[in-house]
């Protein structure tokens, strides 16, 4: 199948969910996609999202060995996810936790939507979105613009470059990929010893083109102590919009 006819066929589409990171940045003995946001476990947010996305048939979702069966009862079955259909160990990295869970759906699928288990405030428009542009086109990441100028700074901490704000764009999840692409990706990157913080970057090196998928800036990772006083305060200001 060409990419230019990708849009008419029926795709099966499937989620992975990477939560099998410690949260070292988080502080605490709990992994942070088992913290409490709004009294329950933030990773429920993501996980109910991707449930409600139509196109999405299955979920795999990839946690630290130690977990699996409370992520099981805590999260999955108190919350009635219904698509998620196995719960994976995790490796060393995010891309290892990440391969894991591509590789154990069983049949194998058209397209696969990485996300992040600890982006609890995506949408499911915007998960829609990458979706419809990685059926187009084969390859979506959901990024937001620059809003600050960023430098490139040398080994004394002094500015050596002032990079072109309008060029540069803030990788978020979800990313979502043609099954093949993702699978030779990951293939590639255990064969050449590399390291990826994402699943976009090992594509772009195989040369295939990543389109972008506006983001939001509520689509945050949580990751410091800050972001989940943020997302309670988010948390606050919708339960006020609902209830006006
Ligand atoms: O570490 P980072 O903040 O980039 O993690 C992004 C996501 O990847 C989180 O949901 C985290 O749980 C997951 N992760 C993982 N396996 C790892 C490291 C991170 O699934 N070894």
């Amino acid at each position: 199948m060409t990419i230019a006819n990708l849009e008419q066929a029926p795709h099966h589409v499937v989620a992975v969910v990477p939560a099998a990171g410690r949260g070292v940045r988080m502080g605490g003995a709990t992994p942070k996609q088992f913290l409490s946001l709004g009294g329950i476990p933030l990773l429920v947010y993501s996980l109910q999202t991707l449930d409600a996305v139509e196109s999405i048939s299955e979920i795999i979702v990839v946690i630290p060995e130690a977990d699996r069966q409370y992520c099981q009862e805590a999260v999955v079955d108190r919350f009635d996810i219904q698509k998620v259909t196995h719960i994976v160990p995790g490796g060393r990295r995010r891309q290892d936790s990440v391969r894991n869970g591509v590789l154990a759906f069983q049949n194998q699928p058209d397209f696969v939507v990485v996300h992040d288990g600890v982006r609890p405030f995506v949408s499911r428009e915007i998960v829609e979105q990458a979706v419809k542009s990685a059926c187009m086109h084969g390859a979506s990441l959901v990024a937001i613009p620059m809003k600050d100028t960023v430098k490139r700074v040398n080994e004394h901490g002094v500015v050596a470059e002032t990079l072109p704000r309008e060029q540069l764009w803030l990788a978020q999840t979800p990313q979502v990929f043609r099954y093949s692409w993702l699978v030779e990706a990951h293939k590639m990157a255990e064969e050449k010893n590399i390291d990826a913080t994402d699943d976009a970057g090992l594509i772009e090196q195989l040369g295939y083109p990543v389109t972008i998928v506006q983001g939001s800036s509520l689509n945050m990772k949580m990751t410091r102590p800050e972001d989940l006083a943020l997302g309670e305060s988010i948390l606050l200001s919708r339960t006020t919009q609902e209830s006006q």
